[in-house]
């Protein structure tokens, strides 16, 4: 079976809404007949404004995180109907930078797992381990922890719309890439326990992309390796030459 392949962006907490529409419409006017799924993850407040300006397009849009309540008396905070009453279908949710500065644990995650899907939004979930971590040896009881506590309870329909995103800590923006074998040995070990929870095929059917300091020069050898199925790009998809060379390489 083939699995969708994946580039998508994370702009982070970057770009002015000037900014990032006149980016998003570089994208546009690049990107009109891509050979994988192109997402990009803007802030909340471009989301609407980029959506309309991509809606015929296809390239999709993600939001870079949502509540983990569905209304009410939390103030500053976007749930996931609001995301998707934007035009945005897809909600990354579980970065590494979510985790380590709002304190985001495995219960958040679930809450916001669970009303993105709820509202019909597709979940891009990312794990990884810290540098410590790997040197010690405990990457693959992290990511399973992580998996255990925040989606492995989902039911194998809503499964269908979870894209997983192997971000080790260690190699987000630190210009520090994992190595081909490092990634692809993690991407096979995280689809043999989406193959223990959902089954095989469910497995051969989930996309898990790599992220950490991916660029446009090292994209090809990482999307090369058979369990890489893209790659989640923080830095490099703020420059449209380089995130269009990214999305060429896959
Ligand atoms: P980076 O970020 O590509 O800048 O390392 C990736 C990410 O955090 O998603």
């Amino acid at each position: 079976m083939s699995r969708l392949k994946m580039v998508a962006g994370n702009w982070k907490m970057n770009k002015t809404l000037q900014e990032g529409v006149a980016l998003a419409a570089q994208l546009k006017e690049d990107v009109k007949n891509p050979s994988c799924a192109v997402v990009i993850g803007t802030p909340f407040i471009h989301l609407a404004t980029v959506a309309e300006l991509l809606k015929d397009s296809p390239i999709k849009v993600a939001a870079e995180n949502c509540a983990d309540k569905e209304k009410g008396a939390f103030t500053g905070e976007v749930s996931a109907e609001m995301v998707r009453s934007t035009g945005a279908t897809y909600c990354i949710l579980g970065h590494s930078e979510r985790r380590a500065y709002y304190h985001e644990d495995y219960e958040i995650l679930k809450n916001k797992v669970e009303l993105a899907l709820a509202n019909g939004l597709d979940v891009i979930f990312c794990i990884g381990e810290v540098k410590e971590e790997r040197e010690s040896g405990k990457q693959n009881e992290v990511v399973q922890a992580q998996l255990d506590g925040s989606v492995f309870h989902l039911s194998a329909g809503q499964w269908k719309h979870i894209t997983l995103a192997y971000e080790p800590v260690w190699a987000i923006g630190t210009g520090l890439t994992a190595t081909p074998s490092q990634a692809q040995d993690m991407h096979a070990f995280i689809r043999s326990l989406v193959a223990d929870k959902y089954g095989a095929e469910a497995a051969e059917a989930t996309t898990i992309l790599y992220g950490g300091s991916c660029n446009e020069k090292n994209a090809a050898e990482l999307f090369a390796c058979p369990d890489i199925d893209g790659g989640l790009i923080g830095g490099a998809a703020l420059v449209a030459e380089k995130f269009e060379a990214i999305i060429a390489a896959r």
